[in-house]
């Protein structure tokens, strides 16, 4: 990939364009002069050098990874227009991309008929979410899983509604009977699903969730921030297919969240909220006599919390779009090679005597635990943080991962053979969203295999 080439292609495109306008002088008080800008330029460089390689395979830790070249050039050419898709006038063609991404997001999962916006974050998505869900039932609360994201815990409490957990399986899905159990309360307005929970990558199950939601009349919101992208895989069959009957569900459910900036090969930030009920737009009604002039069509700050968004992030994505789209030979290829990664991962740690699958991978992240004797949680602590630090300060073979506290009780449904002599421990886990970690799996097992030997 030619990222200079395209890089100069948006300088170009962008210049052109202004060079259409009658020249100006630029003030001197922005003038920075090229000597200086190097300085800077080489100070920052240096001080950038300190990051964990997120680019590369060996760093299988976070949710991170580079955005593909053409969201980098989508992003750079909008961004040195920098509309801001908060009303038309201020991002008039940002907010038509925007318009059209969104749409997109929708199809992608059914939605028919559907409102909703990118935002800043997977954390902007679901407040938006939650606030809807408080808008609609103030009087009565939200319930997720124990494994969903602490966002939802924390949102709650800053929308001033009682947060309820859910205590989740032995998978780490939400449970079903206990979730029934507390609608039947009537004290719960909205469910929290988790499509590809953060730390497991488990997927509730969306369609039995919105079963037992719907016959206690309890509304359903799905926080698929990580794992969205992966209903281009469901159905799809092979080894890499997924179960279709949660994923096909979001279609029925009342919201949605995905992130564009984990598996949509987008840079930060960029997420999106979708509702199947275009009405929900009345609880953004706002006075806002300076801005919303230029159009009577809907302008996006209309129903969106947040003022000032970025037109370059819905360009950036745009752009992406229309070179992979979201079909399952489009991003689900990228999708199918992360899939692929841990489940082959999945398959070398089964034959592994150094190191214990924790639990099978639903989607590309993958959870182990190094091998220790006495099997006891506070070894299997130890030796994990060991492990984590071992690997990312060696100079010549860094390795990047990170480690996941599970409780004795999540610990001992999976695997009740090892003494639990602590409440939690620290475990292992790698999360394979580059499609690149296919090819590089085996490294990352025989060196983990090493650092745990
Ligand atoms: C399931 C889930 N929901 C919400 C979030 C929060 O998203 P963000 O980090 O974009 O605010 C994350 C982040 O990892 C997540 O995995």
């Amino acid at each position: 990939m030619q990222l200079n080439d395209w890089l100069r292609l948006a300088v170009d495109s962008v210049e052109e364009w202004q060079s259409t306008y009658p020249p100006f002088e630029r003030h001197p008080s922005l003038d920075v002069g090229d000597e200086r800008f190097r300085a800077a330029f080489d100070e920052f460089a240096t001080r950038m050098r300190g990051n964990y390689p997120y680019f590369h395979p060996s760093y299988a830790g976070q949710m991170l990874k580079p955005p593909h070249p053409a969201a980098v050039a989508g992003y750079l050419a909008a961004m040195l227009v920098n509309p801001n898709n908060h009303a038309l006038d201020g991002g008039k063609v940002t907010s038509e991309l925007e318009k059209e991404v969104v749409a997109d997001l929708a199809t992608m999962f059914g939605f028919g008929t559907h409102l909703g916006h990118l935002t800043s974050s997977g954390t902007i998505a679901n407040l938006e979410a939650l606030y809807v869900a408080r808008e609609l039932h103030p009087d009565r609360g939200v319930a997720f899983s124990e494994e969903a994201h602490y966002t939802h815990s924390r949102m709650c409490g800053l929308l001033g509604v009682a947060g309820t957990p859910v205590p989740a399986d032995g998978l780490g899905r939400i449970d079903l009977d206990a979730l029934d159990r507390l609608l039947a309360g009537g004290q719960i307005g909205t469910v929290v699903a988790t499509a590809g929970t953060t730390g497991l990558g488990a997927i509730d199950p969306v369609h039995e969730v919105l079963a037992v939601a719907r016959r206690h009349g309890v509304r359903v919101h799905v926080d698929a921030a990580y794992g969205g992208f992966f209903t281009l895989l469901a159905g799809s069959g092979g080894r890499t297919g997924l179960d279709p009957l949660p994923w096909r569900a979001i279609a029925e459910c009342d919201s949605v969240v995905v992130d564009p900036h984990k598996h949509g090969l987008q840079p930060y930030g960029c997420g999106a909220v979708l509702f199947g009920d275009p009405s929900v737009g009345r609880f953004y009604a706002h006075d806002s006599p300076y801005t919303y002039f230029t159009s009577s069509e809907l302008h996006l700050g209309e129903i969106s919390l947040e003022c000032s968004r970025a037109g370059a992030a819905a360009a950036a994505l745009w752009l992406t779009l229309r070179l992979l789209p979201l079909t399952p030979d489009g991003l689900g290829q990228v999708l199918t090679a992360c899939r692929e990664a841990a489940l082959d991962w999945a398959n070398l740690l089964d034959e592994s005597d150094l190191l214990q699958l924790f639990q099978r991978p639903e989607l590309d992240i993958v959870s182990y635990y190094p091998v220790t004797s006495p099997a006891s949680l506070s070894e299997i602590d130890r030796a994990s943080a060991r492990i984590l630090a071992d690997g990312m300060n060696d100079p010549q073979r860094p390795v990047f991962i990170s480690t996941l506290n599970v409780t004795a009780d999540a610990f001992g449904r999976r695997h009740p053979e090892v003494t639990a002599d602590r409440d939690q421990a620290r475990i292992l886990r790698s999360v394979l969203m580059k499609p690149e970690s296919q090819t590089y799996v085996s490294w990352l097992h025989s060196r983990l295999e090493e650092l745990a030997g």
